[in-house]
């Protein structure tokens, strides 16, 4: 089920826009699914960016997230499946109200934790695709989640606005989810080659090294070795309403995509590709 402490749950957040969340959530999810493993995305912006790259056009009369986080709707009534071991938990415009209309309910931070634990599927991971704020919908992936992966496109605002999103995770974690970790940054539109992007993820990393044995949430963040690049398939595909798999299988993005599952999932490399890695380095 949803609330099994087996499956991983992981939040995909950065409050500031257009730095690959989504694409990352869509695309590792099903890059995730390809491996095998039987994944649920759950799409908490109200501009359902995610949904319809998978898919789906939100109408606004389907039921939606919006339902499990105002109505009390079981996760299992809003849940489709989009694909082979890929199931999605859509959004639409109406979760745009549901920060005012939630205002004022106690508890209402954790109302998709709860939904997460009454639910009976069975799945190996749940990712949560955040919008770019950290409002009432943002503070409920937090709730509900154990980890946070961070995208980042390194360039020199990078870490503009990352103290702020790490100090509500350090909040969260201290108020309503002690177990809450961000485990991971995930760099994203990468242009290899720039001296700028290595600069940058220096910073990134020197900033991480200096919180390793503290007790904030971050304790423990890595940079992902992956590093999705810039690639147009991946720009094109949410218009199509395909994952990266569907539209462009053997483009550069959906490699790094499959990479990256790899190494959030520890799922070894088979050796065909490792050979045809090897010739290419
Ligand atoms: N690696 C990439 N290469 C090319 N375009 C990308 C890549 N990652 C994301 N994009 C595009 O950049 C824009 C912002 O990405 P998106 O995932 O929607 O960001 P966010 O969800 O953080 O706002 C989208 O148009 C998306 O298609
Ligand atoms: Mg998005």
């Amino acid at each position: 089920m949803l609330g099994d402490t087996a499956m991983r749950r992981i939040a995909i957040l950065n409050q500031k826009g257009g730095v690959g969340k989504t694409t990352t959530a869509v695309n590792l999810s099903a890059a995730l699914a390809k491996l095998g493993q039987k994944v649920c995305l759950l799409d908490l912006d109200p501009q359902a960016h995610a949904t319809t790259h998978l898919g789906i056009e939100p109408d606004g009369e389907m039921p939606s997230i919006y339902d499990v986080l105002v109505r009390q709707r079981p996760l299992a009534d809003v849940r489709r499946e989009v694909g082979e071991n890929l199931s999605l938990i859509g959004a639409d415009i109406n979760l745009a109200a549901a920060e005012v209309e939630l205002a004022g309910i106690v508890g209402r931070e954790v109302i998709l934790r709860e939904a997460m634990e009454n639910d009976a599927e069975d799945y190996d991971y749940a990712l949560m695709d955040c919008g770019p704020s950290l409002g009432v919908l943002t503070l409920n992936a937090l709730a509900a989640t154990h980890e946070v992966f961070i995208p980042l496109q390194p360039h020199f605002f990078a870490l503009h606005g990352l103290s702020k999103l790490l100090e509500t995770t350090a909040l969260v974690s201290r108020r309503i989810n002690p177990g809450l970790k961000v485990t991971a940054i995930a760099v994203c539109l990468y242009e290899s080659g720039t001296k700028l992007a290595q600069e940058v993820l220096g910073e990134v990393k020197s900033f991480l090294d200096k919180s390793r044995g503290t007790n904030v949430p971050w304790a423990e963040a890595r940079v992902f070795e992956t590093r999705v690049r810039r690639n147009v398939k991946l720009a094109e595909a949410p218009s199509h309403g395909k994952t990266i798999f569907e539209y462009a299988p053997s483009c550069p993005g959906a490699m790094d995509y499959m990479a990256l599952a790899r190494e959030v999932s520890g799922i070894a490399v088979e050796h065909s590709e490792r050979v045809r890695e090897t010739s290419a380095a």
